[in-house]
């Protein structure tokens, strides 16, 4: 496969309480190929994460179609566009969302527990908490790392299945500057290693400079330059 992303005019509407149509996203095309790292930047509000919620099949497309690793998410039905999620897309967002009442290491095998391969995964979180230099806190609860760590432990989960994309929404968002920089080395390095398409968020042009391309988003517009 060489293209793991293409919308095509594909765009997002919103109903304003006056009744008039809002566009959180208007009908924006590109394509990103397998293996690249893409960054998007723009203002709040600008529509970054209505972009990578219509990715993820989080959110429905008003208008146009998205391909996601050669299926058009725009026509698949509940259950496959689940299968597809599951099997194809990691997702880290700006605020973890790891379980707390759980410990590390079984956060990061929460998709292979959900998808019923818990066993078949085990080395793997292993040597992806190793990774991240968190294999000795493996049996920690999470609610005891710091908020660099803890994205470590997502960015672990995200990848855990070998997903063929990775979606990350802000995901330096809540670290300050110096975490920042070393979760975003991190990710990016690891996504590299494992050949995988990565498409994140993020306000900073600086973080922005991880990737191949940048994509810029002004008003729910792709803008040229
Ligand atoms: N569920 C929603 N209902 C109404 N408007 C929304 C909804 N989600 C997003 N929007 C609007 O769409 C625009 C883009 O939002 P968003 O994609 O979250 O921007 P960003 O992530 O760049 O800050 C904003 O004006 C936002 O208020
Ligand atoms: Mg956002």
């Amino acid at each position: 496969m060489t293209t793991a992303l293409i919308f095509d005019r594909a765009s997002k509407a919103f109903q304003a309480p006056d009744g008039t149509q809002r566009w959180a996203l208007r009908p924006t095309s590109f394509t990103i190929s397998s293996g690249e790292t893409v960054a998007i930047v723009g203002r709040s509000g600008s529509g970054k994460s209505t972009l990578l919620h219509l990715a993820a099949g989080i959110e429905a497309a008003t208008g146009g179609h998205i391909d996601v690793l050669g299926q058009d998410l725009t026509r698949l039905g509940d259950r496959d566009r689940a299968r597809l999620r599951r099997d194809g897309i990691g997702i880290v967002f700006q605020f973890f969302h790891l379980v707390p009442h759980l410990s590390v290491e079984e956060n990061v095998l929460l998709p292979a527990m959900i998808a019923g391969d818990l066993r078949q995964y085990r080395p793997r979180a292993v040597e992806l908490l190793d990774r991240v230099e968190l294999g000795d806190r493996a049996k920690d609860a999470v609610d005891h790392l710091s908020g660099g760590e803890m994205q470590r432990v997502a960015i672990c989960r995200a990848l855990l299945r070998r997903p063929a994309l990775v979606l990350a929404d802000e995901p330096t968002g809540n670290l300050d500057d110096a975490t920042g920089r070393l979760v975003m080395d991190l990710m990016t390095s690891m996504v590299r290693e494992e050949g995988c398409t990565l498409v994140y968020v993020t306000h900073s042009t600086e973080l922005a400079g991880a990737a191949d391309r940048t994509l810029h988003l002004r008003s729910g517009e792709l803008a040229t330059a």
